[in-house]
């Protein structure tokens, strides 16, 4: 298996391979951070900046400990105090980030297609941390990686992800990463945020969380983007908790082997209780945790590393 690709945009644009040698190199990674000794120098003296544009604690923090741990120089770009609050454009702020020595930027933006833009302009690997409603191929590489350890191969697993599939790019990512990888995908929800030509991607829509449940073997949630809603597409918050909301009484149509997932933040109370969210089928922190040792491994294969040649020695 090889890596040939400079950026990590999608998963729409990467293969099964691909996909699975970014899952074997993050097993090494996983391995390497169960160590005493965390750190590899496979990335000394690269300087990489997370460039987030939009609010973020589980994917900033996780590739910022991704490329410590792989002895990059990490810049944090912090977007409150900087020009862009003086209208400086994407473009120049990358540009400029690119003059000052950066290697590397990992983009977080508002704007779907950013990082593609982006690649377009530099010279240098670019890593999308999530663009709009569009993707967030990190979080899909983690999320597919998570179930794999608990299900083993992917191929067959009924995968059921349920809430506003319309505005998030973490669902759009899992669908292409899971079909990919040959799971069966529902996608559940009220139709304003599940409507029905979400089945040319691949997956079953469903309006009817019983039935859903009823053979899934993972459920993820999806938490409500009010960011990205144009116009009302529920009645009311406690309305949409009313009929979709994962409750007790809801994950007794569950499998009592299904695992709960959620890419975070939660609304708790909203699309999922505490009491789920923290129970024993929950492995939300999992995927947290997994984040460092994915995230190391595109950061890595981005950068030319051959993933049969991870040095671990920390000189
Ligand atoms: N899952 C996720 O993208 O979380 P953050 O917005 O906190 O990075």
């Amino acid at each position: 298996m090889s890596w040939n690709r400079r950026h990590l945009l999608t998963l729409e644009e990467l293969s099964a391979a691909d996909i699975a040698l970014i899952h074997a190199t993050a097993t090494t990674f996983k391995q390497i951070l169960g160590r005493n000794v965390k750190k590899v120098p496979a990335l000394r003296g690269k300087t990489i900046v997370n460039l987030f544009l939009e609010p973020s604690t589980r994917t900033r923090l996780a590739f910022e400990m991704a490329a410590k741990r792989l002895s990059a120089d990490v810049i944090a770009f912090d977007a409150a105090s900087s020009s862009t609050t003086k209208g400086e454009t994407l473009r120049d702020t990358a540009q400029n980030i690119r003059a000052l020595g950066a290697e590397m930027i990992i983009l977080r933006h508002a704007a779907a297609g950013s990082p593609l833009y982006l690649s377009r302009i530099l010279d240098i690997p670019v890593i999308n941390a999530g663009d709009g409603a569009h993707e967030h191929p990190t979080q899909g590489l983690l999320d597919t990686f998570t179930m794999q350890e608990h299900l083993g191969a992917l191929r067959g697993r009924k995968v059921v992800i349920l809430g506003d599939v319309l505005f998030s790019r973490v669902a759009r990512s899992n669908i292409h990463a899971l079909t990919k990888l040959g799971a069966a995908v529902t996608v559940v929800g009220p139709s304003t945020l599940v409507p029905h030509w979400f089945t040319s991607l691949g997956v079953t829509v469903s309006h009817d969380l019983r039935s859903a449940l009823a053979d899934a073997e993972v459920v993820m949630l999806l938490r409500i983007q009010h960011e990205r809603q144009t116009a009302g597409m529920f009645p009311s918050l406690g309305e949409y908790t009313s009929v979709f909301g994962l409750n007790r009484a809801r994950a007794d149509w569950l499998n009592p082997r299904a695992l709960i997932m959620h890419p975070g933040p939660i609304n708790r109370g909203v699309e999922i209780d505490s009491e789920l969210a923290d129970g024993k089928n929950s492995v939300i922190l999992e995927q947290v945790a997994n984040g460092i040792a994915v995230r190391m491994a595109v950061l890595y294969l981005c950068a030319g590393g051959d993933p049969q040649k991870i040095a671990t020695s920390k000189d």
